[in-house]
């Protein structure tokens, strides 16, 4: 096949072999968020390109060099999301959601999210996030029923081997004086910042944390830290935190460098890190943005919410090879030794929620067999001058009535 005919780099297709592992996932995801009390919301794939350059940040290296961004035939950039809090509180606040005094709202996602990354293990230019946000309460109370959520997805997917990570950044009085800390520290090795670094120093110094080149890494050797410029109301939030967490029985580390990549976050930062997938460990992180409706043209609400990374997910439990459980109905495969077709029969056994496949080309007794065999089918129903279903994992064979078929199938 052509280069140009195959999918982009950075993509995959999930095809039928992983399909229901995605499902399984996915039901998995949505039966812990209803149980939280979280529902389901949908955005578009594109926004307007403005939306991320405010809400995430010009600065985050998603914005400033990871966007699919393009003008559309009517000269309007838009850009894919790369993300999808920003997303999430356009929506909310365009619906009118969080328009009376005191609103909440509770909301979870299962979407794609596009950023042009370098591709590797664990690093696709598009991955699937299964999300939430919660808008309204800016008690710790809050940040621990979400990293509680988390955790509970974890554990209900069989996911093992997680470390939990947490830190603080303050609110907003707390980040800007720990920006300043930082810039000063950062100001006399400015000449051995990259390039990009030193224009960050201006204009976010927080971002510098994230590089990864070496010698900007160097610079950050001994820097202040954010916990040393909390305000005793942050120090407060994120104590609470700490021992609602502690008293959930929610394992966690402080990080005290964790900073997490993108603008929006305030107070409560917390990261989920496998330890058998290599370098692309996070398998998902969140945190609160408490200025973030208030910057999207909002009244100021506070929010806390995170993000996870199926395809990351996926690979953590194929490293402990850890099985999904398969919902799938049990297939019935009909063999059909006469001249007449199944298709009436096929019919009647599906319209009784029995799931049935069959071979429509004619093929010869035998050859009905092997595509029996290789369907993963559960049973294999025999249609002659009598009824025969044979068990295919044990290979036990019985007589079975034309009356006593659904029965005997399902
Ligand atoms: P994020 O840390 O950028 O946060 O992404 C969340 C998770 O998505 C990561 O921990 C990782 O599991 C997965 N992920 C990110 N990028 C990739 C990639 N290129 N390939 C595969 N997986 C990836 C956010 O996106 C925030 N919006 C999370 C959040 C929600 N914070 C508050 N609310």
């Amino acid at each position: 096949m052509p280069d140009k005919l195959q999918a982009p780099k950075g993509t995959q297709d999930i095809l039928p072999a992983e399909s229901w592992k995605w499902q399984a996932i996915e039901t998995a995801a949505r039966t812990i968020a209803g149980r939280y009390a979280f529902s389901e919301i949908r955005t578009p794939v594109f926004e307007h390109t403005e939306l991320f350059h405010r809400g995430v940040g010009e600065a985050t290296d998603i914005v400033s060099k990871e966007t699919y961004t393009f003008d559309d035939r009517g000269g309007r950039s838009l850009t894919l999301r790369p993300e999808g809090t920003a997303s999430v509180v356009r929506a909310v606040l365009q619906a009118g959601l969080l328009d009376q005094e005191g609103a909440r709202a509770k909301v979870f996602y299962l979407f794609p999210m596009l950023r042009y990354e370098r591709p590797q293990k664990g690093r696709m230019r598009q991955h699937h996030q299964f999300g939430v946000e919660a808008f309204g309460v800016a008690d710790a109370q809050q940040d621990v029923e979400c990293i509680a959520l988390q955790r509970d997805f974890y554990d209900a997917i069989g996911l093992k081997n997680l470390h939990l990570r947490v830190n603080s950044l303050g609110d907003a009085e707390s980040k800007a004086r720990y920006r300043d800390q930082l810039r000063e520290f950062l100001e006399p090795k400015q000449s051995a910042l990259s390039d990009d670094s030193q224009r960050r120093l201006e204009t976010n110094p927080l971002r510098i944390l994230d590089s990864k080149v070496p010698g900007d890494l160097d610079a950050c050797v001994g820097a202040p830290l954010p916990s040393d410029a909390l305000s005793d109301s942050s120090k407060a939030h994120f104590d609470k935190t700490c021992q609602l967490l502690t008293d959930l029985g929610v394992a966690f580390d402080i990080d005290a460098n964790l900073v997490r990549g993108l603008d929006y976050y305030t107070e409560t930062l917390w990261e989920f890190v496998a330890t058998d997938i290599g370098a692309q460990s996070a398998v998902g992180g969140g945190g609160r943005y408490d200025t973030l409706v208030q910057t999207l043209g909002g009244r100021p609400t506070p929010g806390v919410g995170f993000g996870l990374g199926i395809e990351r997910v996926l690979l953590a439990l194929e490293a402990q090879a850890t099985e999904l459980s398969d919902a799938r109905p049990p297939l019935v495969w009909i063999v059909n030794t006469t001249d007449v077709s199944v298709l009436p029969l096929m019919h009647e056994l599906r319209a009784a929620g029995i799931a049935v496949d069959a071979d429509l080309t004619g093929r010869s007794v035998k050859a009905q067999f092997k595509l029996a065999d290789r369907s993963g089918a559960a049973k294999t129903l025999v249609v002659g001058d009598a009824f025969e279903v044979k068990d295919m994992a044990t290979g036990t064979q019985s007589a079975v009535t034309r009356e006593g078929l659904i029965d005997a199938l399902r």
